[in-house]
């Protein structure tokens, strides 16, 4: 899949299949993981895989904003370290791209910001140094979801040259 058309076709999954994802493909979603870029390549990012029914079933339990995760076929738990400021930029693109590579091959996913961190460091061995930044679940989403997204005009987000003029291309 083309990225352009990778970027406007994807869409958030929160329902999932029971079809199981291969371990190849899982291992290039963390390889997109891995080659996305940090500030002064840091790579301070750290990725746990969680494929056991029951650790998804305990992440959903911790959850307070995707209890979906439950049904995921497996879910990245994203770490990373809050001394750098730009920590959650480091993250964002990280998860981003391992998103979209997983789209392209078919595999549904979405991230959920909301968790109890006391009990999931507990639960996972997170250490202190580490902030927990998102959870992504992945999966072969339930059904076909085509032109579901909302979202505004490039004329109410973007300027041309001056916050509030118009914006020249359209
Ligand atoms: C930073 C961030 C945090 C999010 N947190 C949650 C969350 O806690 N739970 C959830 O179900 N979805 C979460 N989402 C998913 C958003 O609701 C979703 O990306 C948005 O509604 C657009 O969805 P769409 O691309 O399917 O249109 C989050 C998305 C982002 C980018």
């Amino acid at each position: 899949m083309e990225t352009y058309e990778a970027v406007i076709s994807r869409v958030e999954v929160r329902e999932y299949s029971s079809e199981k994802i291969p371990d190849n493909v899982k291992l290039k979603i963390l390889e997109a993981a891995r080659m996305s870029p940090t500030g002064l390549n840091l790579q301070h990012w750290r990725f746990i895989l969680v494929e056991d029914k029951e650790n998804l079933k305990k992440l959903a339990e911790l959850s307070t904003s995707g209890k979906w995760v439950a049904g995921a076929d497996f879910a990245i738990i994203v770490l990373t370290n809050p001394k750098y400021p730009f920590h959650l930029i480091d993250a964002g693109r990280a998860i981003q791209n391992m998103q979209l590579v997983g789209w392209s091959e078919g595999v549904g996913s979405c991230i959920y910001t909301g968790f109890k961190e006391r009990e999931m460091r507990k639960e996972f061995n997170i250490p202190s140094e580490l902030t927990v930044a998102a959870v992504v679940g992945f999966g072969c989403p339930k059904k076909k979801l085509v032109g579901r997204k909302n979202r505004r005009p490039l004329s109410e987000l973007a300027y041309s040259e001056k916050y509030g003029e118009k914006f020249r291309l359209i």
